[in-house]
């Protein structure tokens, strides 16, 4: 029997909500398999600021440290909440990016997954979303502009300034270049490099690399697109798209725009991968003006299980299962009210029955 370790980070807002039910499943899969999990839960984000005075308490570094892997939930408030936080210790700055970078979590998967069944989440057209969509957004997560120096004052015109550097090595492109590469070579073997070669000189040299990784994988056809352009093109032939890599901040918008494509960012999980250590979050934020009313989608969370079941832990048919459990769910009829349109036959259900219907479909899949 194997042990491992993970720390629960729950995160503000919906957070806490969409924990519990990841945590049933975890649960539910250690009764399941020849596997134990050990869950510390650790203060992170602006509860923690509340609590402990910093964001990412000394503590919460200790237990990531130690952990075999991180389930976080998302954190944040809202603007007016935020502007309680000194700017530099808000959960985004001195929780998120600090937990990134400590663990080096360079490469982010993000999954726009809607299965034929439940294509008519997304809001657009039939004939255009066809039998669902599958795309690995491949987001570098350590660098650019996010994480570059900055710099804000007065100039000599006597005019605010703020000076903000995007910055990237050859090195940081290629191992995420590595990463989308290997994610091609399981799936179609097309990967769209996405990038801003005709303004940023940070794209020259990116797309550079991504030609030099390309000759390691001689069986990938890479697709150079602008990334406006890719915005477009998500809208009006998603499908056309199987794994696409990009720098930071062009991920971080995009994969944005991929859950509104699917109908509700509470279907975008993800992986932050880093050579020693990973993390699994959901994508979307803290969810301010539905927090504590039991209606947040806890799929972006109970997927970042699945996610980490099978790269973190090997677990690859577990994670399967609860891939299609969570489907299962939906395909029944059931779903949180942030799926539902006007004149949608949904059943709606709240937060926690989800994950209650969750657990009850797997606990019969084997
Ligand atoms: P958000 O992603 O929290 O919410 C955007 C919209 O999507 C809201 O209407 C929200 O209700 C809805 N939504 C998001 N997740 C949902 C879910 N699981 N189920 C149902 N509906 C869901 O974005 P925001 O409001 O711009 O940001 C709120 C806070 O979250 C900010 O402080 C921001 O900095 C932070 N944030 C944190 C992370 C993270 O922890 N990784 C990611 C993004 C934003
Ligand atoms: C995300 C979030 C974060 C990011 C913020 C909250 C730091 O938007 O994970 O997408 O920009 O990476
Ligand atoms: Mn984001």
């Amino acid at each position: 029997m194997q042990t491992k370790k993970i720390a629960i980070l729950a995160g503000d807002g919906i957070g806490p909500e969409i924990m519990r039910e990841a945590i049933k499943v975890l649960k539910l899969v250690e009764q399941r398999n020849d596997i134990r999990f050990e869950l510390t839960e650790a203060p992170f984000g602006a509860a923690a600021y509340f609590e402990c005075g910093h964001p990412f308490p000394e503590e919460t570094k200790k237990i990531c440290d130690e952990a075999d892997a991180i389930l976080k939930g998302p954190v944040g408030l809202n603007y007016a909440e935020s502007e309680k936080i000194p700017v530099e210790l808000r959960p985004e700055r001195g929780a998120i990016l600090p937990l990134r970078k400590r663990l080096n979590t360079y490469a982010n998967l993000r999954p726009m997954y809607l299965p034929p069944g439940l294509a008519h989440f997304s809001p657009l057209r039939p004939e255009i979303i066809g039998k669902g969509i599958d795309i690995i957004m491949v987001r570098e997560l350590v660098g650019g502009l996010y994480f570059g120096a900055k710099e804000t004052g007065v100039n000599a015109r006597g005019k605010r300034y703020v000076k903000e550097t995007l910055e990237y090595d050859e090195e940081q492109i290629a191992r995420v270049a590595h990463v989308a590469f290997r994610q091609a070579m399981q799936r179609k073997k097309i990967l769209h490099n996405i990038h801003k070669n005709n303004v940023l000189k940070s794209s020259v040299l990116w797309n550079e690399v991504i030609e030099e990784v390309a000759r390691d994988y001689p069986q990938v056809e890479v697709r150079h697109q602008l990334v406006d352009a890719a915005a477009t093109l998500l809208c009006l032939d998603p499908c056309q798209f199987d794994v696409m890599v990009m720098e930071n901040m062009f991920g971080d918008i995009l994969s944005d725009q991929g859950g509104g494509l699917l109908g509700s960012l509470g279907l975008m999980p993800s992986a932050c991968l880093g050579d020693n250590k990973a993390y699994y979050e959901p994508s979307h934020g803290s969810a301010p003006d539905i927090r504590g009313r039991n209606i947040a989608n806890p799929y972006s969370m109970i997927g970042s299980v699945a996610m980490m079941l099978e790269l973190s832990f090997g677990l690859l048919a577990e994670s399967k299962n609860v891939w299609s459990a969570m489907q299962s769910v939906f395909i029944q009829g059931y779903s949180t009210p942030d799926l539902s349109r006007p004149g949608s036959k949904l059943k709606l259900i709240n937060t926690d029955e989800f994950g209650d219907r969750v657990v009850e479909v797997l606990s019969k899949l084997s």
